[in-house]
């Protein structure tokens, strides 16, 4: 393993990887092949522009079957970690279309490219949400059937099982991490946590769904990278390996700490019309991906502190985000919404 092609490497939880890994191995040469949409942001991947001898950009769509294989050969790529997705539920309940294209057919299009190439390890890097709604009580494990009942969801578990087809009938050397709710630095301000943080900030209210009393699983973003890592190092082929903490939290409860953490009042949470279909629980077992070794470092609580610290700090990279086109979203996803 030496020339990664990371995908997605420019949103949130690819370019910390993208970090992680040029930081822990020397001897790896990273390329990051992302398209940009709104998520897409070079600005996460500003200090590692300076290792240009390791690390190279490319702008393109996963779905673009001649520009990926032109990447893969001319970079010698013998390992792909898949992080380019369309990832935001709500965006997916206003319209599924670039869900399906980016998230099932983009997957298509480089499981093609790694059976081509023989690569080493394709990493598909997928999400708690193909479970479903979970109940009380309950942790999924990995061989649980998929209950998607979102279009998100729906589409990455559409790409999981293309990699599970791949490897069976292919043998292309596929690994799977399902993934709980990753907060930290370079997430963009859609997803509740740095959504809840950078409103706090400037005294706007926070929009909590229903009754807030829906759980997540909220991890630090590093555990995550570290997760796929040891998965893309010790895993085993055709496996999947859940990847969380193992605890939730209900929303109510992370926005009072996000609040208290910046001294700002609990008035400020707005209880709003609730999202269809939304999910109350997800809650991993991580029992498989611990025996590799993998443990979580950051408890919810030191996670969250960290990423409101690092908000607090980085008003450069979130307030370029928060203006035009992100308003317009902003107002088509909350007004009118109030309870
Ligand atoms: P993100 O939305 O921050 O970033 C996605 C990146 O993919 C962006 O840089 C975007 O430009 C790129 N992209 C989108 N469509 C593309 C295409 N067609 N071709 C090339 N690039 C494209 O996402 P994230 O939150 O960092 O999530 C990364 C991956 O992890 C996704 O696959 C997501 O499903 C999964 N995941 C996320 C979480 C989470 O809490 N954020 C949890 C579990 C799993
Ligand atoms: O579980 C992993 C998934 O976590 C990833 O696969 C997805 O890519 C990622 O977006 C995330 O999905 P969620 O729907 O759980 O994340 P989101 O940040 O949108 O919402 C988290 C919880 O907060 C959820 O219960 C809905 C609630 N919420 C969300 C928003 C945006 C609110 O109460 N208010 C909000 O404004």
């Amino acid at each position: 393993m030496q020339n990664i092609l990371i995908t997605g490497g420019a949103g949130f939880i690819g370019s910390n990887f993208v970090r992680y890994i040029l930081n822990k191995y020397p001897d790896y040469r990273v390329v990051v092949y992302d398209k940009l949409t709104y998520a897409g942001n070079l600005d996460n991947l500003r200090d590692v522009e300076k290792l240009s001898d390791r690390y190279t950009f490319v702008k393109g769509d996963i779905c673009d079957e001649k520009l990926v294989d032109q990447v893969m050969r001319e970079h010698q790529i013998d390992t792909i970690v898949n992080f380019a997705a369309e990832t935001h539920v709500d965006r997916s309940l206003m319209g599924a279309g670039s869900f399906i294209k980016t998230d099932v057919y983009g997957t298509y299009v480089l499981l093609e490219a790694a059976k081509k190439y023989g690569v080493e390890r394709y990493h598909q890097v997928s999400t708690d949400e193909v479970y479903g709604e979970i109940p009380p009580g309950y942790s999924s494990v990995e061989t649980d059937p998929l209950h998607t009942r979102s279009p998100y969801s729906a589409s990455k578990a559409g790409g999981d099982l293309m990699c599970i087809a791949y490897h069976t009938s292919f043998g292309v050397p596929v690994t799977i991490t399902r993934g709980s709710n990753s907060i930290g630095p370079y997430q963009y301000p859609e997803k509740v946590v740095p959504l809840f943080i950078t409103n706090a900030i400037d005294d706007i209210p926070l929009p909590l769904y229903g009754d807030g009393l829906q759980m997540r699983d909220y991890q630090y973003v590093l555990d995550h990278c570290e997760g796929i890592d040891v998965v893309l190092h010790k895993g085993k082929a055709g496996e999947i390996y859940n990847l969380g903490t193992g605890v939730e939290t209900r929303n109510i409860d992370m926005a009072r700490l996000i609040l208290r953490l910046l001294g700002k009042p609990e008035s400020l949470i707005k209880h709003v019309r609730d999202r269809p279909g939304h999910d109350r629980r997800y809650s991993l077992n991580c029992d498989k991906i611990k025996a590799l070794g993998w443990h979580s470092r950051h408890t919810f609580e030191q996670a969250l502190e960290k990423t409101v610290r690092w908000y607090v700090d980085n008003e450069w990279w979130w307030r370029k985000i928060k203006s035009g086109e992100y308003w317009e979203y902003y107002k088509k996803q909350y007004e009118g919404r109030e309870l």
